[in-house]
């Protein structure tokens, strides 16, 4: 089968097509002809081995965490899934198995979930990391009740796109940072207010619209770029809710200061135990029209590399599907 992998940690230069035999699914697992996958920072991560303490890569190493395609063999004693069933989900790459940039991946069967009706393979690729991610910290961990404000933080990415969609559907306010050309795509996805975090105060901004600050902060970029605000951004008894970026977490110091403002500041990242869940709760979201992920770009396998060099910028738009049976 056709895949792209890489032999050496490095940047997304070490991506190169291989050839490698079909992979045979065992107990538990099935084996996914992949159509789409998508990028996801931490796929560029995965080859420059920052998360080698996370995962090991027996090169040649096929890397990709989200998947859209169809079941093409199952292990023994699946009854999950049959051939030819429709799929969305993840990999077993965070096991260190081979992913999904490759025309055939084995999935676990409980991280798969029906492709929702209605959605492109493509779109559908684009949904597991990021949109399970978004659903989690806003759901799950932060808690948010209609009627709340949310200020998430990285509107425009992958995460902040869905995490956007999910915060208004759920009835809550929602403020977004984003660049002054990603106003527009933020407030398309229904934002009340954009928030230039590169011209403007992003803390004067929050206590424009709320004296006391938000009920939750989603950051979805880390980097200490808001945790050392924490506590002036949201309000006492409220959270700050960080996805995990697996390099750079929030300084102590500044969880600790939040703590003692009120602020409850708690980490983010998939969890394999709540992943089905939240999989098949964002495949309905899907299907019902209320979420989708804003496809930037559809690049073909080939130029894998190309798109984690985007990726590695900082600042897409949306998210970047990767079509592998085309
Ligand atoms: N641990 C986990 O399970 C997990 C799961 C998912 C994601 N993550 C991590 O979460 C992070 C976000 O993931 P993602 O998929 O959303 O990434 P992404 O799509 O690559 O995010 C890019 C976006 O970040 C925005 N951005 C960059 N710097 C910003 C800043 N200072 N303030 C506001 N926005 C800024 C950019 O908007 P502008 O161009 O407008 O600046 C761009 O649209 C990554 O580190 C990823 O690895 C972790």
């Amino acid at each position: 089968m056709r895949a792209m992998a890489f032999c050496a940690f490095g940047g997304p230069e070490v991506l190169a097509p291989v050839a490698l035999p079909v992979p045979e699914p065992g107990p538990g697992h099935v084996r996914v002809a992949v159509n789409h996958a998508s990028a996801n920072p931490a796929d560029a991560k995965t080859c420059r081995g920052l998360l080698a303490r996370y995962i090991t890569c027996n090169f040649p190493f096929v890397p990709g965490f989200d998947l859209a395609g169809t079941v093409d063999a199952v292990g023994p004693g699946v009854t999950q899934w049959a051939v030819g069933d429709a799929v969305f989900g993840t990999s077993r790459v965070g096991q260190g198995a081979n992913g999904s940039f490759a025309q055939y991946t084995l999935a676990d069967v409980a991280m798969l979930a029906p492709l929702p009706a209605g959605i492109s393979s493509a779109q559908a690729a684009c949904l597991p990391t990021a949109g399970t991610t978004a659903l989690g910290g806003l759901t799950d961990v932060g808690r948010l009740c209609a009627g709340q404000t949310v200020l998430i933080n990285g509107g425009a990415g992958g995460v902040g796109s869905i995490a956007i969609q999910i915060a208004n559907h759920l009835g809550a306010r929602v403020l977004a940072t984003c660049s002054v050309h990603n106003i527009r795509h933020v407030m398309d996805l229904g934002a009340d207010l954009a928030i230039d975090y590169r011209t403007g105060d992003v803390v004067a901004a929050v206590r424009a619209q709320c004296s006391d600050g938000v009920d939750l902060v989603l950051d979805a970029v880390g980097q200490g770029t808001l945790s050392p605000q924490a506590d002036r951004l949201v309000r006492r008894g409220g959270a700050f809710v960080a996805i995990e970026t697996l390099i750079c977490e929030p300084d102590p110091a500044d969880v600790a200061r939040a703590g003692a403002a009120g602020v409850r500041v708690v980490s983010n990242m998939v969890a394999i135990d709540r992943l089905p869940d939240q999989l098949r709760r964002l495949g309905d979201l899907a299907a019902q029209g209320v979420v989708c992920a804003p496809v930037h770009a559809i690049i073909p396998l080939r130029d894998l590399g190309k798109a984690l060099r985007m990726i590695e910028t900082g600042h897409t738009r949306g998210k970047i599907a990767i079509s592998v049976a085309g």
